[in-house]
C-alpha cells in the first residue's frame, strides 16, 4: 500500500492519481478523513485502474508499507512528530521542498538540518527515509490524459528503498527514474523547485528537468 501524509493538496492528489493509473493500491491521508474520503472519490473518478481510499494521516501511516510526506514544510515538524511512532518501520518518502514566496518571486527557505529531507530522517530514527518527486509540478500529475515529461531524482542513504522508489517513479508514464545517491543530495533537489517556479513564472511555461549525459 502507497500512503500520502497531507494527501488531499495537489501534489499527494496528483501523485496518488499517476500511482493509480499505474494499478497501485493508494490510501490519501488527511487530519481530516471526510476531506481524505473525498479527495480519494476525486481521484478514482479520473481512473479505472488501482484503487484508492482516504483516511487519517494516522492510520495512512500504519497502514502502508511505502509513505508520502506530502505537507507543507512548515508543518512538516509537527506532522512528523505526531505520526513518528506510525512510521517507525516504514519507507517514508519526502517531496517536501522548503520554499517562501515574496512579490510572487519563490525562494528556498533555509533548513538548519540542510534539507527537509535531512530534517525528516533526524525526526524519524526509525523510519528508512528517501526524496523524490520534489521538481514535478502538481498541476502536470492532476492531468490525467497528459504523459509527464520529466526526471525524478531520487535519494536516499538506504540503497533498496531507493531502488525501490525508482521503481514506484519508473511506473508513471512519461517518468525517468534517477538514481540521486544519498539523502544528503536531496537539499539540492528541494533548491531545484523554487529555481523551477521562477522559470514558469518568466516563460509563462510548466518546467520541468531532464538530466543528460548519464
Ligand atoms: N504543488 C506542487 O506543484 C508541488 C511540486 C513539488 C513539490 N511539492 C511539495 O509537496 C508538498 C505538498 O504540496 P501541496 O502544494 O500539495 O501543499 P498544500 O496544498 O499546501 O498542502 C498539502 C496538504 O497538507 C496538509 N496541511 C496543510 N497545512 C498543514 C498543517 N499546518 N499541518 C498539517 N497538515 C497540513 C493539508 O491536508 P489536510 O488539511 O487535508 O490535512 C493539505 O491539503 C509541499 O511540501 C511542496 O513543497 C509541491
Amino acid at each position: 500500500m502507497i500512503g500520502f501524509i497531507g494527501g488531499t493538496g495537489p501534489e499527494g492528489r496528483g501523485l496518488a492519481l499517476r500511482f493509480c493509473m499505474a494499478g497501485e493500491q493508494v490510501l490519501i491521508g488527511s487530519r481530516d478523513p471526510d476531506r481524505a474520503r473525498q479527495a480519494a472519490s476525486d481521484v478514482q473518478a479520473e481512473t479505472d485502474n488501482g484503487t484508492v481510499s482516504g483516511t487519517s494521516n494516522d492510520e495512512a501511516a500504519q497502514r502502508s508499507d511505502t509513505i508520502f510526506i506530502a505537507v507543507p514544510y512548515t508543518a512538516q515538524r509537527p506532522t512528523l512528530t505526531d505520526l513518528k511512532n506510525s512510521l517507525d518501520g516504514k519507507i517514508v518518502v519526502s517531496v517536501v521542498a522548503p520554499l517562501a514566496f515574496s512579490k510572487g518571486v519563490a525562494s528556498a527557505l533555509p533548513v538548519a538540518d540542510g534539507s527537509a529531507a535531512l530534517e525528516t530522517k533526524a525526526l524519524l530514527p526509525g523510519s528508512t527515509v528517501a526524496a523524490a518527486f520534489q521538481t514535478i509540478s502538481a498541476h502536470d500529475l492532476l492531468e490525467a490524459n497528459k504523459p509527464l515529461d520529466s526526471d525524478v531524482i531520487v535519494c536516499s542513504d538506504d540503497n533498496a528503498a531507493r531502488e525501490l522508489v525508482m521503481d514506484l517513479a519508473g511506473k508513471i508514464a512519461g517518468v525517468r527514474a534517477v538514481d540521486g545517491g544519498g539523502l544528503a543530495n536531496a537539499g539540492y533537489v528541494e533548491s531545484l523547485t523554487p529555481l523551477l517556479l521562477n522559470l514558469n513564472r518568466r516563460y509563462k511555461a510548466r518546467s520541468a528537468i531532464r538530466i543528460t549525459g548519464i
